[in-house]
């Protein structure tokens, strides 16, 4: 395989980027996408198995976004919305507004980051509970700006040195069977909830929890419904508002448009980033109404929020979602794709579990050493695929990508464990 550009390039890196920001060890520098290909700038070819961090759902370089995006660019490229209104930003608004789970009536707050909107869901709460304490779980992906790096309990990487942290988070365990850390209904994470609350922290001080329904990076663990349902009555019951982490798992990466619509349950204030423009640096809060009209502006204002081309490259890709049922073809591939690996578990002992919710999987190993030589091996036959967790395949395909593509990719990866055990 050419690498010459690519190490070249690598070299720089390594002297002028800060270290703090890469997570993975590839050596790929990405020249250009079309749908679920990608291409390094030596021309190298690859199956795209990870989607940029599940935020290219309708595909790289999708030509509907890429018109929307020229369109919005030869119109304006930027003015602060703080200050004045862009047209599709209104839209955008009353789009997600609509779109999120549930009836009543919300607002949005645009920021550019996911991390920005997870730690809005924070300011929101507290202003409209006038409560302080936030409760999130174990092994949750929040962002890493100092508040959502608070909320965030999957890597101390993301703790170190930088305190003192947000105070008044709360992590508590996540509802986990499949890690023996609590049964099939989380019955034990909800104990310890009601625990912290009968010892320690009063619920009439919690202003929020924030939850992802399916959790991302912790490797596609999704919560069980009875857990859900108990956490939900827990929070009206006790005036918390109830907040949903859509940033990884939303626009039909599992297999429906929300993660929390596995669960038919309606958020109080969910956050959504990644996928919403497409990888275009845009994020967003969508809350009811009056929790939402709590804070006053400059509160959750920056410069750069609700920029004009990042809202109509969201708005192509919703168009998009919604008219090739992504959500749908998220489940039926997911199926298709289980149905191929499933019988891995009994081919290699490695494989100690494989989950699967919608196009949208993990695949779990007895060794973060093989997890990273699998990863490699299929590097180097064309097939991007990332660990989590250190010992966990994640498996986040674009939601376009053909049948072909799978099959072809999931076979290197087949070989990767044949040649690897
Ligand atoms: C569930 C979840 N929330 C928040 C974030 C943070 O988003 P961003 O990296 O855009 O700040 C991520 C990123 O991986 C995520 O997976």
């Amino acid at each position: 395989m050419k690498k010459q550009i690519t190490d070249q390039l690598i070299t720089e890196d390594h002297q002028y980027v800060a270290q703090a920001g890469r997570v993975n060890t590839l050596d790929l520098v990405v020249d250009h996408g079309d749908g679920a290909q990608i291409w390094d700038v030596d021309g190298n070819q690859y199956v795209d198995l990870l989607a940029s961090a599940a935020s290219v759902n309708v595909g790289h370089n999708n030509s509907e976004v890429q018109k929307a995006i020229q369109e919005q660019s030869q119109n304006l490229i930027h003015y602060i919305s703080g200050y004045f209104y862009n047209e599709p930003a209104i839209k955008l608004a009353k789009r997600l507004s609509e779109l999120a789970p549930g009836n009543t009536p919300k607002k949005v707050s645009f920021s550019t980051s996911g991390s920005e909107a997870a730690e809005a869901i924070v300011k929101f709460a507290r202003a409209y509970t006038k409560r302080p304490y936030i409760i999130t779980f174990s092994n949750s992906w929040h962002g890493t700006t100092m508040g959502a790096a608070s909320l965030s309990a999957i890597d101390p990487n993301m703790h170190r040195n930088i305190g003192p942290l947000v105070g008044d988070v709360i992590h508590i365990p996540y509802p986990d069977s499949i890690h023996n850390y609590d049964d099939a209904e989380g019955t034990q994470s909800f104990e310890f909830l009601q625990e912290l609350v009968k010892h320690d922290i009063p619920a009439d001080q919690i202003a929020a929890v924030i939850i992802e329904p399916i959790q991302g990076d912790a490797g596609i663990i999704k919560a069980p419904i009875e857990y859900m349902n108990k956490l939900y009555q827990f929070c009206h019951t006790n005036g918390i508002l109830f907040c949903t982490d859509e940033i990884n798992q939303g626009f039909g990466r599992s297999g429906k448009m929300w993660s929390l619509d596995h669960f038919n349950l309606e958020p109080d204030i969910m956050a959504v980033g990644k996928a919403l423009g497409s990888g275009m640096p845009l994020s967003a809060v969508i809350g009811k109404a009056p929790i939402m009209d709590s804070l006053q502006a400059p509160a959750n204002a920056t410069t750069t929020a609700a920029n004009p081309i990042c809202c109509a490259a969201a708005l192509a890709t919703i168009d998009y979602v919604e008219s090739h049922n992504l959500p749908e073809r998220s489940g039926e591939l997911g199926e298709y794709v289980k149905a191929i690996i499933e019988p891995w578990r009994s081919e290699f002992e490695s494989i100690i579990d494989i989950r699967m919710v919608g196009l949208n999987g993990g695949i779990e190993l007895n060794s973060d050493e093989l997890a990273h030589k699998v990863s490699q091996y299929v590097f180097e036959h064309g097939v991007i695929m990332i660990t989590t967790m250190g010992n966990i395949l994640r498996f986040q395909p674009p939601l376009v990508i053909s049948k072909d593509d799978l099959t072809q990719a999931l076979n290197t990866v087949h070989d990767a464990f044949t040649n690897l055990k």
